[in-house]
Formats: structure tokens, C-alpha cells, sequence
């Protein structure tokens, strides 16, 4: 409801809605859902009405430089970049910023802008701000289809001194294993009921769910390329797409991501869990590879 084309939203935070409404739409739409993430009143609105806590949807603000490979997408422009922010990232690489494909689908790369290790938006004294030289969308994505929502960003200079983010071993699901804890974090919407979206980065702990449960929740989920996390009242939302959802190990410095924020019907609502690009997947990889610049982008990230 809020996010549809015609809501009262400031215009330069419209434009970045409008978009992320297109993909969500159209991702819905092939999953044969009714109403989806942005679509008119569904559960989840009818769901969290007058319970505060299940808005947010359930996570807390974070400090100043807790998620330094944390990744902003900004319209290029000269109003505050919290008007401007349309997508989460992250460093990948120094000189490569991984996001969703239905972030960027249609998209030049001198429209847009990225600042890697921001936490507060509006605050133009954090982080590193950079100029994209090349938006390399996975192959395989096809608009409204959901799977393959992967595209790198290549930068043209490198972000230095920060530590990119960690990936699963190519085509194992040790770190995806169903009710394991991960963090989903981003500049997204906080509230189902009255559309917020914060200028300081939040994060939620979500459990990861199983690829056959996930199915349930939608048809089209491809287990190849997908995982799922979240429970009611936990959740990304919209504005958090291209962003990381991650896990923590154990005596090991940094972070494991192990999924790319996608789709999902509505936001935080009993069964209808996010879907995520997982970036474990060997398939995903290996096709990236099936695209010239696909081929490119994977030589630049083994050397
Ligand atoms: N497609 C949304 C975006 O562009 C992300 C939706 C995530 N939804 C969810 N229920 N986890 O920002």
C-alpha cells in the first residue's frame, strides 16, 4: 500500500520506491502471489497492526562501524544520500560491491553511486564514497523471476583498508543449515504498517529456513540458487534489497554472507519468510561465467 506508485512519499526517495516497487512486483507476480511485498494490505499488515513489536521489522540501530563491508546504493544526485538510497551492498572485493540484480537491472552505472562503510546516511563524513565504472548483472537474471538476483558493481577505484565479507565454500549449505541464527541488516523499511526508513543501519537476527519449507511458502523458489530466513516479525523489508544477510563463526574474524536480500510477500509475515540470493550456490557462480562480462567480473574476483 504504501510503496505503490502513488503514495506520499518525499519524490527523491519515491523514485528509488518506484523501482525496488517494479522488481517487487514483478517478482510476485511470477510467483503467483496476489499481493507482495509492496502490493495493497496483506497479512502482514492486518498482522502487525498495533503491535509494536513486531514492527522494525524486529531488529535494533547499529553503531558507528560495526558493518564496515556494509554497502549503500545511491542515486547519483546532490540531496541528502538518505533521499537517495535505494539498495544495500557489500564489499566484496576492493574494488567490487555485490548487490541484487533487480537493484541495478536497467541501470548505468554513471546514474548511480555507492559508499561503502557508512552507517548514518545523511552523515557525508563516513565512509567511502565511489563511482561505478561497470554494473555486471548475472546472466541468468530474468525480471520477475527471482532467482539469479545477483549483480556486481564494479568500482572505479578501489575501496582500501576495509575487509571484504566473506563467502560460503562453493556448493556446500554448512552455513544454511535450517534454524541456524544469521543477521540481516540494511537501511530498509522498519515498519508494515507506517512506511519509515531509518537514516542509521539496523540489523535483525533471523533463523535460516529450509529449502522445502521455503518452497511452501513459494513455488517458483529455486533451492539451487535461493535460501530463506526470517519468522514473524522478523525480517528485511523494502530499501534492504542487495543487501547481506550474514553469519558470524566462531573464533573467525569478519563475516560469512551467505545471502543477497531478494523478494519476499509483504515483510515479516507468519510464512512468507525472505528469500535471498544464496551466494554459497556453486550454480550461481558457475553460470555467472555464461556472460562475457560475467567472465570478466569472476577472473578479476580469482586473481
Ligand atoms: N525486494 C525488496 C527490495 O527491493 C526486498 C524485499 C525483501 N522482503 C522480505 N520480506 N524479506 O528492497
Amino acid at each position: 500500500m504504501r510503496l505503490s506508485p502513488t503514495s506520499p512519499i518525499p519524490p527523491t526517495r519515491r523514485t528509488a520506491a518506484r523501482r525496488i516497487t517494479t522488481a517487487a512486483l514483478a517478482a510476485g507476480a511470477a510467483l503467483g502471489l496476489a499481493a507482495t511485498s509492496v502490493g495493497t494490505a496483506h497479512a502482514a499488515d492486518s498482522a502487525d497492526r498495533g503491535r509494536p513489536g513486531t514492527r522494525i521489522i524486529g531488529g535494533t540501530e547499529q553503531p558507528d562501524g560495526k558493518h564496515p563491508f556494509m554497502a549503500a546504493l545511491l542515486q547519483k544526485g546532490t540531496g541528502n544520500p538518505h533521499d537517495r538510497q535505494f539498495c544495500g551492498g557489500s564489499l566484496l572485493e576492493p574494488g567490487i560491491v555485490m548487490t541484487a540484480a533487480h537493484c541495478v537491472e536497467g541501470t548505468k552505472p554513471k546514474e548511480i553511486e555507492t559508499v561503502v562503510g557508512r552507517t548514518v546516511l545523511s552523515n557525508k563524513n563516513q565512509g567511502e564514497l565511489r563511482n561505478v565504472a561497470e554494473i555486471v548483472v548475472h546472466p541468468r537474471y530474468a525480471k520477475g523471476e527471482g532467482a539469479y538476483d545477483l549483480a556486481l558493481l564494479m568500482l572505479e577505484e578501489p575501496v582500501e583498508g576495509v575487509a571484504p565479507v566473506n563467502l560460503p565454500t562453493a556448493g556446500t549449505d554448512a552455513l544454511i543449515r535450517p534454524g541456524a541464527k544469521a543477521t540481516v541488516i540494511g537501511w530498509g523499511n522498519t515498519n508494515t504498517e507506517v512506511t519509515n526508513y531509518p537514516d542509521r543501519l539496523r540489523a535483525v537476527d533471523v533463523p535460516i529456513v529450509s529449502h522445502i519449507e521455503c518452497k511452501a511458502s513459494y513455488p517458483q523458489y529455486d533451492s539451487k540458487v535461493n535460501m530463506c530466513a526470517g519468522v514473524e516479525g522478523k525480517d528485511s523489508c523494502q530499501g534492504d534489497s542487495g543487501g547481506p544477510i550474514f553469519r558470524k563463526l566462531q573464533g573467525r574474524k569478519g563475516v560469512f554472507q551467505v545471502g543477497i536480500t531478494s523478494y519476499g510477500d509483504g515483510c515479516a509475515a507468519q510464512g512468507a519468510p525472505g528469500v535471498y540470493t544464496y551466494t554459497g550456490s556453486a550454480k550461481l557462480w558457475d553460470t555467472l561465467e555464461e556472460s562475457a562480462a560475467g567472465k570478466r567480473a569472476l577472473n578479476k574476483l580469482a586473481g
